[in-house]
């Protein structure tokens, strides 16, 4: 018997406690493999600063509890490398899209490579795209010409699309609702904004991403905006390698970081960290149709 209380006391060793016991019901043989387990649906292993150790570290992540991992096309040639980590691991799907930050390499030819890979069986998204206006480039009438073009690709291909929107939500909204993208389903993730805004996205039925900046102590309004939004519209990712959460905040993040996620969204929720794993599980399973 666990008592989730103990955490608060050495969350270290409730890291190792938690992901044992999902571990443990995961392997229990109910005939459905992968039940119980962490599904991570934002990450970046084909970032160069998991090149040192990628292959120990994907290998170890369904001892620790990790049954499912997206990784998430940021770039051209990160779409690519998120097919083929897709191909070599069974557990990892790909994203592919163009984060707003990169729009300045795209042009009609790039469309076309991620059209094409939007064919490929283990892709299960279009994104990470949207935009950012945290930097004053790419001008934002730019990244609003690909977010929106990205958008139209993910209606055609019907794929749910993964959203980045950083200091732009008016502007996210606006182009979300230009384009029907109630029609198109998807996660914002990284979601970043307070509960009003969660509103405007929960009437387009979309998911909530929510990763390490929930365990920061300064996350007043993104820890109300999670007790608002219903438990089946949250998804847990890591953004990997960055945002890690308390107590690794500015270390290299990585999937085996998760369970602190479920531990500050299921304090928030008053509910076990148990049932924000498999809620969370669920309904990455039901928007990426996996
Ligand atoms: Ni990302």
């Amino acid at each position: 018997m666990i008592h989730y209380s103990q955490i608060y006391y050495d969350m270290k060793n409730a890291v190792f406690i938690l992901a044992s016991a999902i571990w443990k019901r995961g392997a229990g043989g109910n005939g459905k493999g992968a039940v119980n387990m962490i599904f991570e649906s934002h990450a970046h292993y084909d970032d160069e600063d998991f090149d040192a150790d990628r292959e120990e570290l994907l290998s170890s992540l369904a001892g620790h509890g990790i049954g499912t991992v997206i990784n998430i096309g940021a770039s051209l040639a990160g779409s690519e490398a998120s097919v083929k980590l897709a191909e070599r691991y069974p557990f990892i799907y790909g994203a592919v899209g163009v984060h707003p930050s990169e729009v300045e390499e795209l042009s009609g030819e790039g469309m076309e490579r991620l059209r094409a890979l939007c064919g490929h069986e283990k892709v299960v998204a279009v994104g990470e795209t949207g935009l950012d206006y945290h930097y004053p480039e790419p001008a934002a009438a730019l990244q609003k010409e690909w977010f929106a073009r990205q958008l139209a690709l993910a209606r055609e291909v019907k794929l749910p699309v993964i959203i980045h929107s950083r200091e732009a939500a008016k502007d996210t909204l606006d182009i979300m609702q230009a384009h029907h993208a109630g029609e198109i389903g998807g996660v914002v993730h990284c979601f970043s904004y307070a509960k009003e805004m969660a509103r405007e996205y929960l009437d387009m039925d979309f998911y909530f991403g929510i990763g390490g900046v929930i365990t920061f102590k300064n996350a007043k309004k993104l820890k109300e905006a999670v007790q608002y939004i219903p438990l089946d519209k949250i998804l847990m990712e890591t953004d990997s390698p960055y945002l890690s959460p308390e107590p690794h905040r500015g270390e290299r993040n990585s999937s085996l970081n998760l369970p602190f996620v479920a531990e500050a969204i299921a304090e928030l929720k008053g509910i076990s960290c148990e049932e924000v794993v498999e809620a969370t599980e669920r309904n990455a399973r039901k928007l990426f149709g996996l």
